[in-house]
């Protein structure tokens, strides 16, 4: 049976992860794949940390180029993460014509362009099924199962720090700062926190999303991106008496030559299979002109979940290398450019959830619900919650048809402009 080499770039969280999965599995996926891939390096500064995983002799070392450089490795996984050394070492791997397999989301959205190139140029392939949604081949579904469909939408929960935050914000009333700390300690969050919270991480989850669907790569900072930091427990609330659970999604989606890639807290119905999405779990949920809808669900973070996908890939190129299989990494061409174009903020439509600190007083109402008349926001329900005590501003929840953001915004701004708001308002789309 002919064998395939794989090297390690990174022994932390995943990269242990990979390292054992191909270990323990490496007679069972030869029996699968009719190759033997076999663990020849995995390089980390730091070679004397325990990670739970009986390495043979000789495989660790602390120099990276003896990975790159060594004849016997086929394939580099790449788990250290960000865009510094992780994009020299893949575009050094490509270069040495040798294939790449990487979790490493935010590497693809910011340098996709320079990374399938190189992979092109050399002709050799990448995989990175694992930096969209962990555990769940989702990556895989969008290239293969689906490839004869008009991709219509997606909408992902993809990020599984900001999905274990809001769900223990609804169901034990706790405060944001308090879950992220646990988020943290459970593995899940970034380095950075900040990627996960601020939306950052689902963002370049979308945009690697939208490059699959649409042949389109859009600029991460031209995408919508809001995250769950300012996030109120009270909005929490008041959407579930409404009858929504508030999730962070992601909406990649096309009409005519428009492609939406945004981010944003969403209300989403509770009899949508999406909303018991919960915990750190992830979930796709695409529509496609032939398939139809259909969802994709699993644990999006997390070593072993994110591990069984990069040893999915690794299993598919050395089955490819073996065997003379097509490369792939052609198919991640932006065909799209030029023919789509990113929709702008504004013009994107939905149905909103407002919440407004209203003065208690006659004509309030009238001035909110003429504003957004003004300028053709159709109010759906609106409800009080609570009563005012003494002078104070009792909080009022609006849900309002679908509307353009543009057309909430300046409503919004007239209505801050009145006066008749103690606070800025709340603004989340409503699924
Ligand atoms: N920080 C990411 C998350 C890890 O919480 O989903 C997986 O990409």
């Amino acid at each position: 049976m002919k064998q395939i080499g794989v090297g390690i770039l990174g022994f932390g969280t995943v990269g242990a992860g990979v390292a054992d999965g191909l270990l323990k599995h490496r007679e069972v996926m030869a029996k699968r794949l009719d190759v033997d891939i076999v663990l020849k390096k995995i390089a980390d500064l730091d070679i004397t940390t325990d990670r739970g995983v009986a390495v043979p002799d000789g495989v660790l070392t602390t120099d990276a180029k003896s990975v790159l450089c060594d004849p016997a490795v086929d394939i580099v996984v790449e788990t250290i993460g960000g865009t510094g050394i992780a994009r020299t070492f893949v575009l050094e791997a490509l270069n040495n014509r040798k294939c790449v397999v990487t979790a490493n989301k935010k590497l693809l959205a910011e340098h996709g362009d320079e990374i399938f190139d190189a992979a092109e140029r050399n002709g050799v392939d990448i995989y990175f099924g694992a930096s969209v949604g962990g555990g769940i081949p989702i990556i895989r579904v969008l290239r293969e199962g689906l490839a004869g469909n008009d991709i219509e939408s997606i909408h992902g929960i993809l990020n599984g720090t900001c999905n274990y935050i809001l769900t223990r914000m609804e169901n034990e009333g706790l405060p944001f700062d308090q879950v992220l700390r646990d988020a943290q300690r459970l593995g899940y969050a970034e380095a950075n926190p900040s990627l996960d919270i601020d939306g950052f991480d689902t963002a370049h989850k979308a945009c690697i999303l939208a490059a699959l669907a649409y042949g389109f790569r859009p600029r991460l900072e031209d995408v919508h991106v809001e995250g769950i930091r300012s996030l109120a427990g009270e909005d929490v609330k008041y959407a579930a008496d409404f009858g929504y659970r508030i999730k962070l999604l992601a909406k990649v989606s096309k009409s005519g030559d428009e492609v939406e890639v945004s981010v944003a807290p969403t209300l989403v119905p509770m009899t949508h299979m999406l909303a018991s999405v919960n915990d750190a779990f992830n979930a796709a949920w695409v529509k496609g002109d032939m398939s139809d809808c259909t969802m994709y669900y699993g644990r999006g973070a997390g070593r072993a979940p994110t591990a069984s996908t990069v040893v999915g890939d690794i299993g598919d190129i050395a089955r490819n290398l073996a065997h003379g299989g097509a490369r792939y990494s052609r198919a991640v061409k932006t065909y799209g450019e030029g023919s789509v174009r990113l929709r702008p903020e504004g013009e994107i439509r939905s149905r909103f959830y407002l919440r407004f600190m209203l003065a208690d007083r006659p004509g309030a109402m009238g001035v909110v619900a003429t504003a957004l008349g003004r300028h053709g926001v159709s109010l759906m329900a609106v409800s009080q919650k609570g009563s005012a005590e003494g002078n104070q501003p009792v909080p009022v929840v609006a849900m309002t048809h679908a509307a353009k953001a543009s057309a909430i915004d300046a409503a919004l701004a007239e209505i801050k402009e009145s006066g008749v708001i103690g606070a800025e308002p709340v603004k989340l789309r409503i699924f």
